[in-house]
């Protein structure tokens, strides 16, 4: 069978023979001065030659045209070949993880569910991750009680969870102004909600300020200050709120500590003892009240996008006002405040949630201790 390429050889010498002949032919008529009777001839043979050429031709552009077709053909059958493959393949792969998250939205849904009606007091509800919590637990159909210092800004977080979600919430927000280092007002301040309600289900520990600033030039008052807010205050409303607790022999206590409860680090010594005294006072809590079966959540997360940074105190008490770039990049709000209503469904008894690092720092600390003195060493001598 002739190939493209023989015809198209076919062409080009069938075309230098008939480029010759004509030459030939056109010397001889110039140089004997031919009749018109031989031009005729000559003419004549020159469409003798002219149309085999003219039939390679056209067999040569049947057969471009017949391998391009048969070229396309085949590629469409590897390329839908290739299709049905990777579908296959994406299908196998993705289902599971999508049944699984599918499952797990619903349980989710169903958890959230168990939530509804529940009465959940959320101290630091003002701003960030409180205020994030509020909209989590209130979504979920909790009746909220929101607690902090600034009483115009609970009613605003109010404001916007009455109109935020406009769903079958049929419980307006309670606004509970409380100053958390006043921990004699504290237990008052619980019997007014009890006085509302009849009981708290949920005690969720999240208000608290940070710090910056180095042990020697730190003012005593400011970690007195510190342990007030972050660590007294908890222990006197969880105190205040337990006993009702007992006697229904039902409760949840949450404490928002950190990933600084678990590792300390330099220049926020304040903070940290705080937390860690947050952390041991809730692990020995959960033993303590589990007979009476109320569970204990310590909450432990890593940087999140809110004005802790901005809120800390510096060592001489003053406000520190910056937005430091790991909080600035810190996890949002919204998810960790998801991540904490899931873990209280769940009646998880533990949540850390922060970056991998955080993660390694905390395995380091465990397990390596002197690489990690060490590594906190580099740190404060960079600071
Ligand atoms: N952001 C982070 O990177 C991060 C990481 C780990 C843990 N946490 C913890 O998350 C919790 C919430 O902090 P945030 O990040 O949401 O910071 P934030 O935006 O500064 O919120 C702090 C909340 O605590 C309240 N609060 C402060 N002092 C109080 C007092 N004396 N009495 C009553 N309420 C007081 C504030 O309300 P008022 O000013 O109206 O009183 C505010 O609502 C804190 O316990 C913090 O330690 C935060």
């Amino acid at each position: 069978m002739e190939t493209a390429a023989d015809l198209a050889l076919q062409r080009v010498t069938l075309c230098d023979e008939l480029h010759e002949k004509i030459a030939a032919y056109k010397n001889i008529y110039k140089e004997n001065n031919k009749t018109c009777t031989e031009n005729e001839q000559l003419r004549s043979r020159h469409h003798e030659l002219d149309s085999p050429l003219q039939r390679i031709k056209r067999q040569l552009l049947k057969k471009l045209r017949d391998d391009r077709v048969k070229i396309t053909a085949s590629d469409r059958r590897a390329l839908s070949i290739w299709r049905t493959l990777v579908t296959i393949c994406a299908t196998v792969t993705l289902l599971p993880f999508t049944i699984f998250a599918a499952y797990k939205s619903l349980q989710r849904r169903r958890l959230k569910y168990r939530l509804k009606e529940k009465v959940v007091l959320i101290t630091g509800a003002s701003s960030g991750l409180g205020e994030a919590l509020a909209h989590a637990f209130y979504r979920a159909g909790c009746r909220v009680v929101l607690a902090a210092r600034r009483e115009d800004e609970l009613r605003r977080v109010k404001n916007m969870l009455l109109t935020t979600h406009s769903t079958d919430v049929t419980h307006p927000p309670v606004v509970l102004p409380l100053d958390l280092s006043d921990l004699n007002v504290l237990p008052g301040k619980v019997a007014k909600v009890l006085e509302i309600f009849g009981h708290i289900d949920i005690l969720i520990n999240n208000g608290g300020i940070s710090y910056r600033g180095n042990i020697l030039t730190t003012s005593i008052d400011v970690d007195i200050k510190l342990m007030l807010i972050n660590y007294f205050g908890q222990v006197a409303l969880t105190k205040a709120v337990l006993p009702s607790m007992i006697d229904r022999q039902s409760g949840h206590i949450v404490s928002v500590s950190s990933v600084q409860g678990k590792i300390a680090i330099p220049y926020r010594s304040a903070y940290t003892a705080s937390k860690h005294a947050v952390q041991a006072f809730s692990d020995t809590l959960r033993a303590e009240v589990a007979a009476h079966n109320i569970n204990v959540t310590l909450v432990s997360p890593g940087y999140i996008h809110t004005k802790l940074s901005v809120n800390a105190l510096t060592g001489n008490g003053e406000a520190y006002g910056v937005m430091d770039s790991a909080t600035e990049n810190g996890s949002p709000v919204e998810k960790v405040a998801e991540e904490i209503l899931y873990a209280v469904a769940t009646e998880k008894k533990e949540l850390t949630t922060c970056s991998f690092v955080a993660h390694i720092a905390v395995l380091l600390r465990t397990l390596y201790p002197e690489l990690f003195f060490w590594l906190m060493k580099k740190r404060a001598h960079q600071h």
